[in-house]
């Protein structure tokens, strides 16, 4: 797409501008020592998603979402940290490189022939999945909010195949976003079924993943987009913003998927609590706001149901990081987080703040029982070329001065909270972040101490990681 730099897209410009460039190569490896000492306990794997290629052959990304995805890991030991990546070998990424551009993607136009949507109105979906990796049995999954997941070998970050579910519940684009019920050992998820009436289908599944069961549906009516949801004890909860679709519309159409959702600015939010026992749903009013990225949730004391989650005002966010955007304009990733708090029997929720940093990427310490977390995490991230930036942030809750850490010249994204072993006390353990570095082809695994946000030690390698979405901490096996 044209714009102001002469013949150079918007797409590929960001191909050489921080924090978005990747390694040259497609995939490699690279050793680094550490510089400090690392916490004897911290021994295993960080996977990491991250969007890294904006154009392929005549395909361009339109959307930061639609890049196609990289993978890697770092795996850390006593003597240095090992740097994997390899670029997702998705049937989206061999299509767009063969020319044929005709899956579905976040942001980003197909473009199908009059014959084939008449054969398919609706148009496959994409199986890039460059969100999020979380782990499946002995392997890992990547996900995207598609039908699609891609198994991926630990080692060598290769996609073995696409997960198949052997259950009863047929295909659906779910989120890529799972939470992890800790007590129960299962991960819980959330799909959009659009045969017949459209429903969120909340479903829960061993860590093998081989089936499904559901938990309950909630029918919405129009169907609203959502990214991540809240999970409690007892309820699931649902946000469904007032950014709702016909899934009609998306029928012989070539428009991004997002683009077919419309933000009705008068409306609120509806707020789905679902009972996992009995799958019934109760609906309370929360702000019209929008949310990628729910922070916290559970039950205290006095039966009150409390989400914590990262609010924008508006939807302009998503259009924010269009590639045209992206490559011209300043941009923060830093939303406000707050607490939504229902009561027994109220038909609203109750809006409480939470401290006065923004930021995006949270991360709690989930060994502390619910009601009594106060602790959070997050990356406070400023894109803007080579003076692109970030914070990593701690924040009590419950009041108290905000910590931060930064270092000059490095973007660094997600925190993930690594407990150390055996802790008893919320925040005893450490940040793991991986940070690009604006102006040099290099990059950093950080290690933090969560707690007093000083920096314990860090692995540079000689690569260019892009700035990545998601992905988690796997201990070594001795160590679960
Ligand atoms: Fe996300």
């Amino acid at each position: 797409m044209a714009d102001g730099h002469g013949s150079i897209s918007s797409a590929g410009l960001l191909a050489n501008r921080a924090p978005f460039r990747a390694p040259s190569e497609a995939s490699g490896e690279r050793r680094a020592v550490w510089e400090g000492s690392l916490p004897p306990w911290l021994r295993g794997a960080v996977f990491r998603t991250a969007p890294a290629r904006f154009t392929a052959g005549s395909w361009e990304s339109d959307h930061w979402f639609d890049a196609l995805g990289l993978l890697f890991s770092f795996s850390i030991e006593p003597s240095g940290a090992t740097l994997r990546w390899r670029e997702l070998n998705s049937a989206f990424a061999r299509e767009v490189r063969e020319g044929r551009f005709d899956r579905a993607s976040f942001g980003t136009r197909m473009r199908r022939g009059f014959f084939e949507k008449l054969r398919s109105p609706a148009p496959a979906q994409t199986d890039n999945a460059n969100v999020n990796i979380v782990p499946r049995g002995e392997a890992l999954v990547a996900l995207t909010e598609s039908v699609h997941e891609l198994v991926v070998d630990p080692e060598t970050l290769s996609v073995l195949r696409e997960h198949e579910w052997h259950d009863e519940l047929g295909a659906m684009a779910s989120l890529a976003h799972p939470e992890f019920d800790r007590a129960k050992g299962r991960w819980v998820n959330v799909g959009t079924a659009l045969n017949g009436r459209p429903a969120l289908v909340v479903f829960e599944h061993d860590v093998d993943g081989r089936a499904r069961r559901e938990v309950g549906r909630w029918h919405p009516g129009r169907v609203p987009y959502t990214h991540s949801f809240g999970l409690t004890e007892r309820f699931v909860l649902l946000i469904g913003h007032p950014l709702t679709a016909n899934p009609l519309t998306m029928l012989f159409s070539d428009r991004g998927f997002i683009e077919h959702f419309e933000w009705d600015r008068s409306a609120p939010t509806r707020l789905a609590v679902m009972d996992r026992s009995t799958g019934a749903v109760r609906e309370v009013s929360a702000p019209g706001v929008f949310v990628f990225h729910t922070i916290d949730a559970f039950e205290d004391e006095d039966g009150h149901v409390v989400l914590d989650v990262l609010t924008y005002p508006d939807t302009s966010i998503i259009e924010t990081l269009r590639t045209d955007s992206l490559a011209r304009a300043t941009i923060d990733l830093s939303a406000k987080p707050e607490r939504w708090r229902i009561a027994p029997g109220a038909s609203s929720v109750l809006v409480e703040p939470l401290g006065t940093e923004r930021f995006e990427f949270p991360s709690v310490d989930r060994r502390t029982d619910g009601p009594r977390r106060s602790l959070m995490w997050g990356a406070n991230v400023t894109l803007d070329g080579s003076n692109s930036r970030s914070r990593l942030v701690a924040v009590d809750r419950r009041g108290g001065a905000a910590k931060s850490f930064a270092q000059e010249g490095m973007v660094y994204g997600e925190p993930l909270f690594v407990g150390r072993p055996g802790a008893t006390e919320e925040g005893d353990g450490v940040l793991l972040s991986v940070g690009s570095h604006t102006r040099e082809s290099r990059s950093t695994l950080a290690v933090v101490d969560a707690r007093s946000m000083e920096l314990v030690a860090s692995a540079s390698v000689d690569v260019s990681l892009p700035l990545g979405f998601h992905g988690g901490f796997s201990r070594e096996r001795a160590e679960r």
